[in-house]
């Protein structure tokens, strides 16, 4: 979810609806606005989209301080009754809510039992009610005493009708961001709200709450504490979260990569010593060396990112590696070891898992980097130390620059890890060049886009995929099926190319085409079999690849120039992502805004 709040001298609608286009990719099932005028609270909410929204909106309708929200739902389907903002049976308070409060079932319970009838089915009516109920004298006070009430998380923005030109922000595992104006102040969940407005931030902490007017803003803890803050200042053209002449967000980061690829080496390679100069890490090359194991954690595309990483980290440096899914590895009591390096990979630093698998380490005195895209991010504090991803603001939620500069991060990482151990200063330079080359071959791959495009087009009509893959390509064929899965809605799915004939071959006929990575390695023979075997069954294959395949092997090649062996995962994911794109475009799909999904998930 997205929320955002204005107070100050202007008319808040026009920004508020600004800065909730700005949060769509974080949620769009529904989407709504509650100002307060002369009148009192006025409130607009609709299920669907901030176009719905601008759709209904009354003419006239202004103010000057308000909040508004745009929804990913957890509990209550999307509909106008639980779109938020949420008010109390007296329309006095209205609150926006990103997080799930988990109690709130027994909270809903003890308010029917005190006679106050709820107009939703979300948890979050209840802090409306909570606040509107609470006997105090401030309305900070009275959002400090609902939240002892709660367990969960939020990130709330709340406007009372009996105190203009006042707002009240608060956090607890989702994040909130000032935004300070000239005599105005803006509060959202993500500064993609706020960078049109102005460049000065503050972040909250968890436990942390803000009284926020047109002059300024004060900050305190739940226990009402005093803290001080002071602004920082972003370092984000609002550019970044432009379209421009693209036609969607996710082409426009496509596009982008050969650029992100060569922020994120800057400065970075180390052509004396043939390795990689990651300062943020902050360990000596001793401590790398008592490294003994490296366990890698993510969600979605950063967990196959993990899994590429592994691969690296094994093969270059020889240290046992392995990547799990963040979300299982928090609940699962993991024997934390102090002789292990733990990575948590994450584009937005928000996903409430990989956060959620961080706190989990600290607790059992794990030591633990963060691989991070948003430098002020939850997990990027949290971790403290670690490598930024340098990849641009992402807005799509389909993610593709992020998941190539999580590629390049992980093998710089391998590298260093390798140079401090066997990895000879020999192969150290081959895979520096490798690096050093690696801008060009994305530029050179993404101009070959018409030519993918053209392959997409034959396949749009197919039901099923396969993507297969071994040891390199086998996290490649897994993102690559899942950017097929978001954003086209073509089922697809993964397997390692070993296993088709363990079971999912007899699933191969002339309907089920089968995206086969092939990498130009010591398996490549081993590949080619596999395309055989799919073939005598009659079964279409589409290879992907940066060897030179035997002519007539497979249906369609998507020739893709030779990297350096081991950053090959990097330059075979990129075709797939245009090969997703093409066939989901030529499906009509909403590309920026796959249904069910959002950009970052801030819930469990
Ligand atoms: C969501 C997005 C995915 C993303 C995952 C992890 O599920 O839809 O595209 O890969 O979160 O996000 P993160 O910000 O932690 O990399």
């Amino acid at each position: 979810c997205g929320i955002v709040g204005y107070v100050g001298a202007r008319d808040s609608v026009p920004l508020l609806v600004e800065g909730l286009h700005r949060l769509e990719y974080r949620g769009y099932d529904s989407a709504g606005i509650a100002v307060l005028d002369d009148a009192g609270l006025q409130v607009v909410k609709t299920a669907g989209r901030v176009a719905d929204l601008r759709r209904i909106m009354p003419a006239g309708l202004a103010a000057t301080s308000g909040i508004a929200h745009t929804r990913w739902a957890t509990h209550g389907e999307p509909s106008d009754r639980n779109a938020h903002p949420h008010l109390d049976e007296k329309r006095r308070i209205a609150v926006v809510h990103n997080g799930v409060l988990e109690n709130f079932d027994q909270l809903r319970a003890q308010l029917t039992d005190d006679g106050v009838r709820l107009s939703s089915d979300t948890d979050s009516e209840v802090l409306a009610h909570l606040i509107a109920r609470a006997e105090a004298p401030t309305l900070e006070d009275a959002v400090r005493a609902a939240l002892r009430q709660v367990e969960g998380t939020y990130g709330i923005i709340v406007l009372d009708a009996d105190r203009p030109g006042e707002l009240v922000a608060a956090r607890r595992g989702s994040p909130i961001v000032l935004g300070v104006g000239d005599r105005e102040m803006l509060v959202a969940s993500d500064i993609a709200a706020l960078v049109r407005f102005t460049q000065q931030v503050i972040y909250l902490d968890d436990d942390e709450l803000a009284t926020v007017t047109a002059d300024g803003y004060r900050t305190s803890t739940l226990d009402a504490q005093t803290t001080t803050k002071s602004p920082t200042a972003i370092d984000v053209p609002s550019a970044e979260y432009e379209l421009g002449e693209h036609p969607d967000f996710m082409y426009k980061e496509m596009l982008d990569q050969r650029d992100a690829v060569d922020r994120c080496l800057r400065g970075r390679l180390d052509r004396r010593f043939m390795s990689a100069r990651l300062d943020g890490i902050g360990l000596s090359p001793r401590e790398y060396q008592q490294i003994r194991r490296v366990k890698l954690l993510g969600c979605g595309s950063a967990y196959y990112a993990a899994q590429v990483g592994a691969g690296m980290i094994e093969e270059l440096a020889r240290i046992p590696a392995d990547a799990e899914p963040a979300s299982e590895f928090r609940y699962r009591n993991p024997v934390v070891d102090p002789d292990t390096l733990y990575v948590a990979i994450s584009q937005s630093g928000e996903t409430l898992d990989t956060l959620g698998a961080v706190h989990e380490l600290k607790r059992k005195g794990g030591r633990v980097i963060g691989l991070v895209n948003v430098v002020s991010s939850s997990i990027a504090r949290e971790c403290g130390s670690g490598i930024f991803l340098h990849a641009g603001s992402e807005v799509s939620v389909a993610a593709t620059k992020s998941f190539t500069n999580m590629g390049v991060t992980l093998a710089l990482l391998a590298l260093e890890l390798g140079r401090v151990r066997d990895l000879s200063i020999t192969q150290g330079r081959r895979l520096v060049e490798g690096l050093d080359a690696l801008p060009a071959l994305v530029g050179e791959i993404l101009g070959a886009e018409q030519r993918i495009a053209a392959v997409a087009a034959r396949y749009a009509n197919v039901a099923n995929m396969f993507f297969i893959g071994r040891v390199r390509g086998w996290p490649v064929a897994r993102e690559g099926a899942q950017k097929l899965k978001e954003i086209s809605y073509v089922h697809a799915e993964a397997y390692q190319a070993s296993e088709l004939k363990h079971g999912p071959l007899a699933l191969i006929n002339p309907q089920m085409p089968t995206v086969a990575i092939v990498p130009d390695d010591e398996l490549l023979a081993k590949n080619i079999s596999t395309i055989e075997e799919i073939k005598a069954r009659g079964g279409p294959v589409i290879a992907v690849t940066d060897a030179d395949l035997p002519a007539g092997l497979a249906t369609d090649v998507i020739q893709v120039p030779r990297a350096h062996p081991d950053l090959a995962p990097i330059t075979l994911s990129l075709p797939l992502q245009l090969f997703a794109y093409h066939l989901a475009k030529s499906l009509g799909r909403d590309i920026d805004r796959p249904r069910n999904l959002a950009k970052s998930v801030t819930v469990e």
